[in-house]
């Protein structure tokens, strides 16, 4: 089980570490006007997107639920951690969105949004990693 719950954690990081730089990049693409900037950052978004974040999504989810169901792990914060995790994977497919307004130049936010669109995945990491390391119910 250490060996699946170790993957679990790693891809779990993977995943977290596109979820806090993509809406960064959005953040600055937001702000660009030369051509240049924008076609680079529509290049570094789909990497990010499609080869890091997809990938460390679906392997975080598949060993998770391989802990889950291989263990019999059972209990309240299991239940609010998978309903988070169902959040989370909202905010990912809503980036998805937002990299395809972009990809298409007809995204309508403002820096600011983003700004503030980056937080909220900050808030899902502390809510679940409380949940399923301290177990409060
Ligand atoms: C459907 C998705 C997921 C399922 C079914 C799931 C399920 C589980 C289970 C059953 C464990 C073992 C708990 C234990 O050993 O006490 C675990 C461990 C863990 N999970 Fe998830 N998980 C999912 C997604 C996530 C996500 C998105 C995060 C990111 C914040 C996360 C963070 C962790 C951490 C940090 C541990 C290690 C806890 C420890 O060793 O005390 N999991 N997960």
């Amino acid at each position: 089980m250490l060996w699946v719950k170790a993957l679990h954690i790693v891809f779990m990081v993977t995943w977290f570490a596109g979820l806090f730089y993509l809406p960064r990049l959005f953040v600055y693409h937001a702000q660009s006007t030369d051509p240049t900037s924008i076609e680079r950052f529509k290049v570094m978004e789909r990497k990010l997107y499609y080869g890091i974040m997809a990938p460390g999504a679906l392997l975080t989810i598949a060993f998770g639920l391989w802990l889950w169901l291989g263990w019999g792990f059972a209990g309240g914060w299991l239940h609010a951690k998978i309903a988070l995790v169902a959040v989370l994977v909202g905010y990912h497919l809503w980036c998805g969105r937002l990299l395809a307004d972009f990809r298409a130049d007809r995204n309508t936010h403002r820096h600011v949004w983003f700004r503030w669109f980056n937080e909220f995945p900050v808030l899902l990491l502390f809510a679940i990693v409380i949940l399923v390391v301290v177990k409060p119910f």
